[in-house]
């Protein structure tokens, strides 16, 4: 059942009263930077801001002039109404803190501005990804206020530009869906309490770096590929758009499960995605639908922070799947599997002693 108009502000008016009511009139201003980007994104190639930046970001990787843009954005939007003690940004190395000019309030917004931005010159869907904490007291936030784990997220949510602009949110009651209507401007409640199937015949990795994955992540996948023929006997279909906005938007429609797990690559590195506002937003909208979240050994809102940009290893959607991700980690960190060979191993000899 369509809910009628029922617009963002009514909705997050509604859910955010009483002690709360600062969060509502933030969350209004984090979707008036969403239009700003929808509408920046939108304009593909005619923006004249197709291409890279002169910088590259804290993480090291080339900056887009439209990373540049959208963190602009969420910036300006939200640093002037008085409910933020400061800004976490993936292209920002420290800690935003709010200008003089302006009030400080009791939330810490932490964000990606340009979730999957490798995807915009190739029109491809991406997204904006944010989460919410809240501090005792008002004031200037310390680095240390922003490590604090996603169980603590007081709302999280991302926005999808795709064929459609959705904003997809939680304030702790659940997972719900917004359409931008292009006509009016607003954004209509078109998926309420959206639920992500228990079970699933769809998964989502990056398999060029399978040599790199650890031995329960090999197993899950090689069984997968293996289909009707091997032990899950049935087959699984398999995606990957690299926008993790856009998988995790299809796994709240219809299920699947998203991995980007930890990998050998680099030590300092256990994984891609950041804690902070990839992994820990996403993990609140999955468990809020209905699904899980998990490092493979743990729960990923559980994980406690120690850098503002850390990053983690990644398995959510429908439930029964990432459960078992999860227990053939634990079966192979207990020794207890059944010694798992896949082709990889045997054709190269990968991982032998
Ligand atoms: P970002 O553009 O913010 O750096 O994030 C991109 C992320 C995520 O969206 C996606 O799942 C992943 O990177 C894709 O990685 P690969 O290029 O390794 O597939
Ligand atoms: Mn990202
Ligand atoms: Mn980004």
């Amino acid at each position: 059942m369509l809910s009628g108009r029922t617009t963002l502000s009514k909705f997050v008016i509604e859910h955010t009263r009483g002690q709360h009511s600062e969060l509502g009139a933030l969350l209004v201003d984090v979707a008036a930077a969403v239009k700003s980007i929808s509408a920046l994104v939108g304009k593909g190639a005619l923006s004249g801001f197709a291409g890279l930046a002169a910088a590259t970001n804290v993480q090291g990787e080339a900056q887009k002039k439209i990373d540049v843009l959208a963190n602009e954005a969420i910036l300006s939007h939200c640093e002037w109404g008085g409910q933020l003690a400061g800004m976490v940004s993936e292209e920002m190395e420290a800690a935003y803190r709010i200008p003089d000019d302006y009030p400080r309030g009791r939330y810490l917004l932490l964000f990606d501005p340009l979730d999957g931005s490798s995807n915009s010159d190739v029109n491809v869907s991406v997204g904006s990804i944010f989460s919410i904490l809240s501090r005792p007291a008002a004031g200037d936030a310390a680095d240390a206020d922003f490590l604090r784990p996603g169980s603590e997220q007081v709302a999280a949510g991302y926005a999808i530009y795709g064929p459609a602009t959705m904003l997809v949110l939680s304030v702790g009651s659940g997972t719900h869906g917004f359409t931008l209507d292009r006509e009016s401007g607003n954004f209509i409640l078109t998926h309420p309490d959206i639920r992500v199937p228990a079970e699933t015949r769809e998964f989502a990795i990056n398999t060029s770096n399978e040599r790199f994955w650890e031995a329960p992540v090999q197993r899950y996948v090689a069984e997968c590929k293996a289909g009707r023929s091997g032990v899950r006997g049935v087959d699984f279909n398999m995606r990957w758009i690299a926008s993790m906005v856009a998988e995790v938007h299809r796994i709240l429609m219809r299920g699947g499960i998203f991995m980007y797990p930890k990998d050998h690559r680099d030590p300092a590195r256990p994984g891609r995605l950041r804690l902070l506002y990839e992994a820990n937003p996403m993990a609140m909208l999955i468990e809020q639908a209905g699904g899980a979240a998990s490092t493979g050994r743990g729960r990923i809102l559980d994980v406690e922070p120690e850098t503002l940009h850390q990053r983690v290893p990644v398995i959510l959607g429908s439930r029964d799947e990432v459960e078992r991700v999860e227990r053939y980690h634990r079966e192979f960190d207990t020794g207890t599997d059944r010694p798992f060979v896949s082709p990889l191993f045997a054709e190269r000899s990968l991982f032998r002693d």
